[in-house]
This record gives C-alpha cells, sequence and structure tokens, in this order.
C-alpha cells in the first residue's frame, strides 16, 4: 500500500514538471517568433530597398568563392547570425558591405512556424 502511495505521489510529481516545462518551451517559441518579426522590422527600418537589393549583390558576389549559395530561405535568423561572422570574415568586405549582406539574408531568412 505504501509503495503504491509512493508511486503515485511520483507520477503526479512528474506530470506537474512535464507540464512546467513544456508550457516554458511553448511560451520560449513565441517569444523567439516576435523577436525575429521585430529583427525584420527594424532591419527594414533602417535598410532601404535598394541598400538591401545591394546586399544580395554583393552576398551573390562574395560568397561563392569557395562554394555554392546558401539560398538565404535555406536557413532561420539564428542560423544566419551563427554563421555569418565565421564567414565574412573569409572576404574583403567591409563593415557597410556587411550590414547590408546581413540585412539581406535576415530579411529573407526562413520564417519560424
Ligand atoms: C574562403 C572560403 C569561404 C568563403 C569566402 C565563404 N565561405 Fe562559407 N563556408 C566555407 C567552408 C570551408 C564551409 C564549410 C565548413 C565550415 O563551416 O567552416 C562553409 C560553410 C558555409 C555555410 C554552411 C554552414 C553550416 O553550418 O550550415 C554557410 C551558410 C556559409 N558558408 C555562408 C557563407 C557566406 C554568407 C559567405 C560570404 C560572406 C561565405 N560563406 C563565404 C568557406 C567559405
Amino acid at each position: 500500500m505504501n509503495k503504491l502511495k509512493f508511486i503515485t505521489l511520483f507520477l503526479t510529481a512528474g506530470l506537474f514538471f512535464a507540464q512546467c516545462s513544456s508550457n516554458k518551451k511553448v511560451a520560449s517559441n513565441t517569444d523567439k517568433k516576435i523577436d525575429d518579426v521585430s529583427i525584420v522590422a527594424s532591419l527594414n527600418n533602417k535598410f532601404s530597398v535598394e541598400q538591401i537589393n545591394e546586399g544580395k549583390t554583393i552576398y551573390e558576389s562574395s560568397c561563392k568563392k569557395c562554394h555554392e549559395l546558401y539560398a538565404p530561405e535555406s536557413r532561420d535568423i539564428a542560423a544566419w547570425e551563427y554563421i555569418l561572422p565565421k564567414m565574412y570574415v573569409r572576404t574583403e568586405l567591409n563593415k557597410d558591405e556587411v550590414a547590408k549582406m546581413r540585412a539581406y539574408l535576415l530579411t529573407h531568412a526562413k520564417r519560424k512556424a
């Protein structure tokens, strides 16, 4: 009997914690989505359409020296932010060019579902 009580308590506690952590996950996914939307909004605010188009040209001419171009939509914002600093140091691009290229890639990145 004691054993049964213990098992019941254990399972209830487990359920309780499982629910807590899954709620947390849903909340952080939503935050992430809002975050990406505001990153894109602020880039569109800061860079003109012409500058973002320049970013596309910069990307297409500077980033295919060692490998095929990866479609901007092939990665989400977080993935681009992770890989870009590792890649632009391998190019001759200046800060201004990198900023436009980043604006192009991030505004065209895969959106969170
Ligand atoms: C000097 C060569 C070189 C240049 C120039 C270069 N890359 Fe790369 N890139 C690599 C190599 C090597 C890899 C694969 C190994 C690695 O991740 O370091 C790679 C991998 C990648 C990947 C895939 C990484 C992943 O984990 O999925 C992306 C995306 C990428 N590069 C983007 C870029 C962009 C954007 C530029 C232009 C700013 C660029 N690359 C310029 C050499 C280069």
